[in-house]
């Protein structure tokens, strides 16, 4: 099923449980103004609550840009206590996508600079174009980040990288991305989307149960002491335990067959 306009800045692409979601502001290199961050807010609220999908693609229109940022002209109007606001709403949507329980990957096919970078930073794998420039620039506007960046990059590529990046404001190459861990995967600029959408659809034919599993343990729990984190993982590992899957990945593997996982 595909249904083009999800709405005013964003496309949805259905298919065979993987949703494509698009940022559709190229005219802006899809920079996110008040009306992209709450069409993705309720985008990613519907794609929670929708059975049928199963794992989730965000890219942006045009080869240009993923997203080049929050959007710096609505910045300049905010007042101290509208960008308090402005940060906590932003924040509150990558949480929601960080804590999703399906897998949400970015494929980064241009420049991914500020809100665009945090954005790709709350999705749980990141695939990026060849030409891709990852940044958090905000230092040049005498801002800095406000979506996450500092929480998030930190966690990913430890504090001296986390500092050059957002310190330097300078952004990096998808090559340099990579080797920091910032980027799981780099690709040519024509095959981003669709290495992306193939790693999605291989994640919507794995057991459910182990993917939301991994993904709380891993999102949540590692956000926690390791006792907690390991009291998470015990848990969600005997759910596992508990479903039909479970008994159709063992016994596939007995009989030297792939494993056809049902989602129950
Ligand atoms: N917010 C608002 N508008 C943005 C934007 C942003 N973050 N990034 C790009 N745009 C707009 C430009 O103002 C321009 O609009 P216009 O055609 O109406 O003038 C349009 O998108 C195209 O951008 P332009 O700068 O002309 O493209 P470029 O190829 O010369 O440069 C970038 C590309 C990404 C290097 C440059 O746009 C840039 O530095 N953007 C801001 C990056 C940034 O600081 N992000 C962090 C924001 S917190």
């Amino acid at each position: 099923m595909t249904s083009p306009a999800f709405s005013q800045h964003l496309l949805r692409h259905d298919d065979h449980g993987v949703t494509t979601l698009t940022i559709d502001r190229p005219d802006k290199l899809n920079a996110l103004n008040a009306a992209v961050l709450s069409q993705l807010d309720a985008a990613f609220a519907a794609l929670a609550a929708d059975s049928s999908v199963r794992a989730i693609v965000l890219t942006g229109s045009g080869s240009k840009a993923f997203v080049a940022g929050a959007d710096i002209a609505e910045i300049q109007a905010l007042s101290a206590a509208e960008a308090h606001q402005f940060a906590s709403r932003g924040q509150a949507l990558m949480l929601r996508i960080q804590r999703l329980d399906k897998p949400v990957i970015a494929a980064i096919n241009g420049f991914a600079l500020g809100g665009g970078l945090e954005l790709a930073l709350a999705c749980h794998l990141r695939v990026a174009s060849e030409q891709a420039k990852l940044g958090l620039p905000e230092i040049k506007l005498g801002i800095m980040p406000g979506f996450g960046g500092t929480q998030r990059l930190v966690r990913l590529v430890g504090s001296g990288r986390a500092l050059e990046m957002t310190l330097n404001g300078e952004p990096v190459s998808a090559q340099q991305a990579h080797a920091w861990g910032v980027v799981n995967q780099v690709w040519p600029a024509d095959q981003v989307l669709l290495q992306a959408q193939h790693w999605a659809a291989t994640l919507a034919k794995a057991a459910p149960e182990s993917v939301r599993g991994i993904l709380e343990a891993i999102v949540q729990g590692g956000d926690q002491s390791l006792e907690a984190g390991l009291a998470l993982e015990t848990a969600r590992f005997a759910l596992c335990c508990a479903t039909a899957d479970m008994q159709e990945g063992t016994r596939a593997f007995l009989e030297k067959r792939p494993a056809q996982f049902s989602g129950r």
